[in-house]
């Protein structure tokens, strides 16, 4: 199968200008002016964006959480990501506390084998690190291109670990090339103020936000760059929300140091008055919670600055019914939601549209820096010769609202139900296939494959 993309404005995170684009097998193998090649199917992208598939290195696909499973699994998450434009998704395998992380990936290939439609690979989440882990680790970077591993400082008696486990995780990570990626809130104040409010009779949504105050996340993420600055680990902190969280950060620099930052559009677009609205507020209980808007335009100038490297979208959807488990206690309403297909027509219609990012940036944090930073480059992330040819053709002025009605992640309904976006992932190519195209998934399950990633590449 060959594919000629024609006259399309290619974008990199580095360039910009208008080429013909030329697709043989699963990799790019020409680009230039008016290409002579012969190919089975010709695309007109004559006033269309040609860039990179996406990479979404945050995704929680058919996770056991909060008592329940979070409601995309790997066919639905991945279709519904392609429609947007993200080809390649980073899931998180959860280790049980006791148990190998051995044992924690058998059940994660079981759930994406044969199932996924796009491009995955994973990071495996450390929730109980000890001498036998610890040799698990080496094995997972060294053999099974596994080299991210997750922590969390928060959800304790589930996933957390403490400061000890957390020092001496980064120690091996950083003795065979690895990276630590962290969830990073302070969990013990957290608990407190959670048991606080629901002694005092406070059980809605409102008071998921209140239990967790900006200082969690500051002080959290300061301890981490602490950590890291004493182990000499590569860290990235995911799902960033907060200016105190990344004026850490800043200070951190002035120590010459550099950790990877993750922010998601939630924490962009949103902010917290929508938890004002009684148990509708559920649609945006996730945690971190969503923030004020001075810390919005603060993550739109880390963007701006190089101190947040990546957009992810913490994709953890739950179905109404599942959110209603928390109708009485805002602390069992299992924490996410459904993101992982709008995140490049979000952020193309709110951040380039609206002026607040160059179209190269917005190629840079959804595609090339999730690639580099997570070891898929230049395979993944980029328009290059030699490339896979995950292409993404996207119609910038096309006019579109977001629903539940017409979205296609299993969630019944869309927390950004009524927005209208401007630009549309129009056709989206998957290793040189055509996954999506008038409207329509063109893959099946078992599509997918799964992405051995090496070592980080991004350099400053
Ligand atoms: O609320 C969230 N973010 N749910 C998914 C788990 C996590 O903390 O990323
Ligand atoms: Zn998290
Ligand atoms: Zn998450």
């Amino acid at each position: 199968m060959s594919v000629l993309i024609k006259n399309g404005r290619i974008v990199t995170a580095a360039e910009d200008y208008i080429a013909d684009l030329f697709i043989e097998e699963d990799k790019i193998s020409a680009i230039g002016k008016n290409l002579p090649h012969k190919a089975d199917k010709v695309i007109d992208a004559t006033g269309k964006l040609v860039f990179p598939g996406g990479v979404d290195p945050h995704v929680h696909l058919e996770m056991p959480f909060m008592g329940t499973f979070s409601s995309d699994d790997y066919e639905t998450g991945t279709r519904a990501a392609l429609f947007g434009g993200t080809t390649t998704v980073i899931d998180f395998i959860l280790q049980t506390q006791g148990d190998s992380l051995r044992n924690a990936l058998k059940t994660w290939q079981k759930k994406s084998e044969g199932k996924a439609i796009g491009d995955y690979s994973y990071h495996m989440a450390v929730t109980d690190f000890n001498e036998s882990v610890a040799k698990e680790v080496v094995e997972f970077i060294e053999e099974e291109g596994i080299t991210s591993f997750k922590t969390f400082m928060a959800y304790k008696g589930a996933l957390m670990i403490d400061d000890g486990q957390m020092v001496k995780l980064m120690k091996v990570v950083k003795e065979h090339g690895g990276l630590v990626t962290v969830h990073a809130t302070n969990g013990d104040i957290i608990d407190g103020l959670i048991a606080k409010h629901l002694s005092e009779g406070k059980t809605a949504p409102l008071y998921h936000y209140l239990s967790q105050p900006e200082v969690t996340e500051a002080e959290a993420s300061a301890r981490f760059l602490d950590m890291l600055n004493y182990t000499g680990c590569t860290g990235y902190i995911v799902h960033m929300t907060c200016e105190g969280a990344l004026n850490a950060v800043r200070l951190a620099t002035r120590r010459n140091q550099k950790v990877f930052v993750e922010t998601c559009p939630q924490y962009l677009l949103v902010d917290a008055s929508v938890y004002e609205e009684d148990f509708e507020g559920a649609k945006w209980v996730m945690s971190p919670p969503i923030r004020e808007k001075k810390d919005q335009a603060a993550l739109w100038s880390g963007l701006q600055q190089n101190l947040v490297n990546v957009i992810g979208t913490d994709h953890c959807p739950f179905t109404w019914e599942q959110k209603l488990l928390g109708k009485d206690d805002f602390s069992k309403i299992p924490n996410g939601h459904p993101a992982i297909e709008h995140r490049m027509e979000l952020i193309y219609s709110e951040g380039v549209d609206k002026g607040r990012i160059s179209l190269n940036k917005f190629v840079e944090v959804n595609c090339t820096n999730p690639a580099k930073i997570f070891g898929m480059y230049p395979r993944k992330g980029t328009i290059a010769i030699g490339a896979d040819a995950d292409v993404v053709v996207f119609d910038p002025e096309k006019k579109h609202t977001i629903s539940k009605d017409s979205h296609h992640m299993n969630a019944d309904y869309s927390s950004y139900e009524g927005w209208e976006v401007t630009g549309k992932t129009e056709t989206v190519l998957l290793r040189g296939n055509v996954a999506i195209e008038d409207g329509k998934c063109h893959l099946k399950p078992g599509s997918g494959q799964f992405i051995k990633r090496g070592k980080t590449s991004y350099t400053v």
